[in-house]
């Protein structure tokens, strides 16, 4: 159990002595599948948010704080203490990733992994760009010497499907850019945090890192109606950002860093090879349980083939290994959302109600508190799983006769992130790409779609995203250009 009763704020772990939230997880220790407790997080109030924010403040101080104005090797070194000693907590978040979220043991291990080598590209991009953008220029007469300077004071908001990668996504750029910081972690996978507390207030000077807990309407509100926030950095529901968003007294100058929802499409041509397809869209459909913005979320299939794909699909579905996340092989983990079963279950019941089968044979089992994957088919507009962003175990096949259909949805859809494509002939690949590239920001070609590489770009059009967060973009999205004009070199 671990009783997180310190939050952080001034480079101090104050201790919290009033209202506390358990936190479960739901995979059971027991036969009788009750949620096992993991510990108890400090549920603040608006008097610590707002201590939160005047220390995040104190430390910018306008843009005269030690931290803003310090040598782009000091901050590195910062940054290199806090990795390393983040390094040595790798067992301990691990270990609470899959129990607060179910994430299976690989992939908990990839999420630390990823985030540490986030990190340290981050360093070398920060490097990169003070060399390049510290230069002098001349034009027309005048010098020029452009740099890159921070925004101010973020409120950062991570998600519960990668509370550690995602929120670091936001959190080390935003800082190794001079900006000061208020975090606040999601409800799932918030213990993970409490083994890193001490490395953030060892490494980092007083007041830049702000760590603090609570409901989003008594610590986040607050802290966005003060109108002393810079930027917004969240990722996670559109519905939360543009609440926040709205809160503040000068919404329209803000800053916003936002990463949201997805409907990710795959298109099946019928000359794809079916079995790299397959294998993609299971992946692309259910790793993580399809709890990623990232997933495929609904299924275009040509008509000459569906009857084929639907089979072979279903088969690798069922085949799919249930377990806790420790177990080897289990690629379907418990839902770490105690409601998210039901929520599936009526997803499915509305498109069977609607003229949908569930195709293969475990769709839709319940085990324990978890729900097996569903391939349902035909599915049609009217359907709530074609409608909705699922971000879980459900899988709508759609089949098309013509490709203007698919186009047609995606550019009805209020998302854009983006599409995987699976065909061989080139000349019908050619100007697909050319008309998908424009509805979406990442076009997969024979593959699922995904985030990372992390060097590129991660952003979407429309209600997906507004700005970017790859390793170097992130960098350019948590600053401005600033620079020094003169006319003698
Ligand atoms: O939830 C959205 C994540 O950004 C997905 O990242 O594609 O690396 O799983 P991923």
């Amino acid at each position: 159990l671990i009783h997180q009763n310190t939050y952080l704020v001034s480079g101090e772990l104050k201790p919290w002595r009033g209202e506390t939230s358990e936190v479960y997880s739901t995979i059971s220790s027991t036969k009788d599948y009750k949620p096992t407790l993991l510990g108890t997080i400090p549920i603040l109030g608006e008097n610590e948010a707002l201590e939160a924010l005047d220390s995040a403040s104190q430390a910018y101080n306008k843009g005269q704080g030690l931290w803003p104005t310090m040598k782009v090797v000091d901050r590195i070194a910062c940054m290199e203490k806090f990795v390393t000693q983040m390094k040595t907590k790798r067992d301990e978040v691990v270990k609470l990733l899959m129990w607060e979220i179910g994430k299976n043991l690989p992939d908990s291990e990839k999420e630390f992994d990823r985030t540490v080598d986030y990190i340290y590209d981050t360093i070398e991009a920060y490097k990169q760009l003070d060399r390049h953008s510290a230069k002098f220029e001349k034009n027309d007469g005048v010098y020029a010497h452009i740099r890159r300077g921070p925004l101010g004071v973020v409120l950062c908001l991570g998600p519960y499907n990668y509370p550690l990668n995602e929120t670091f996504t936001l959190l080390i750029p935003a800082l190794i850019m001079g900006n000061t910081v208020i975090f606040k972690p999601a409800k799932l996978g918030v213990l993970l945090l409490s083994p890193l507390l001490e490395a953030f207030q060892n490494s980092f000077p007083k007041g830049v890192v702000n760590i603090i807990y609570g409901r989003g309407r008594t610590v986040a509100t607050p802290i966005m109606q003060s109108g002393r926030v810079d930027v917004l950095a969240l990722i996670g529901n559109s519905k939360s950002a543009n609440a926040l968003q709205n809160q503040h007294p000068k919404s329209n100058r803000l800053r916003l860093v936002l990463g949201l929802e997805a409907k990710n499409p795959a298109i099946v041509l019928p000359d794809a090879d079916l079995d790299l397809a397959i294998e993609e869209c299971i992946a692309g459909t259910l790793s993580f349980n399809g709890q990623r913005c990232t997933a495929l979320k609904v299924l275009y299939v040509h008509e000459a083939i569906v009857d084929e794909f639907n089979k072979r699909f279903s088969e690798k579905v069922d085949a799919l290994k249930f377990g806790n996340p420790w177990d080897n092989g289990a690629k379907l983990t418990p839902l770490p959302e105690p409601d998210k079963p039901a929520y599936i279950q009526e997803l499915i019941d509305d498109a069977t109600q609607k003229g949908a089968k569930v195709v293969n044979q475990k769709g839709g089992q319940t085990l324990e508190n978890y729900i097996f994957p569903a391939v349902l088919y035909p599915v049609t507009k009217e359907m709530r799983v074609f409608q909705e962003e699922q971000f879980g175990p459900v899988i709508p096949v759609v089949c098309f006769t013509d490709i203007e259909q698919p186009l047609d949805d995606m550019a009805e859809s209020n998302y854009g992130q983006q599409v995987s494509l699976f065909g061989k002939d080139v000349k019908t690949l050619a100007p697909l790409i050319d008309t998908l590239v424009n509805l979406v920001c990442r076009v997969n070609l024979n593959s699922s779609c995904q985030r990372g590489p992390d060097v590129y770009p991660f952003t979407g059009r429309k209600d997906s995203a507004v700005a970017t967060l790859s390793v170097h973009d992130a960098l350019r999205s948590f600053s401005i250009r600033t620079f020094v004009a003169s006319k003698d070199n």
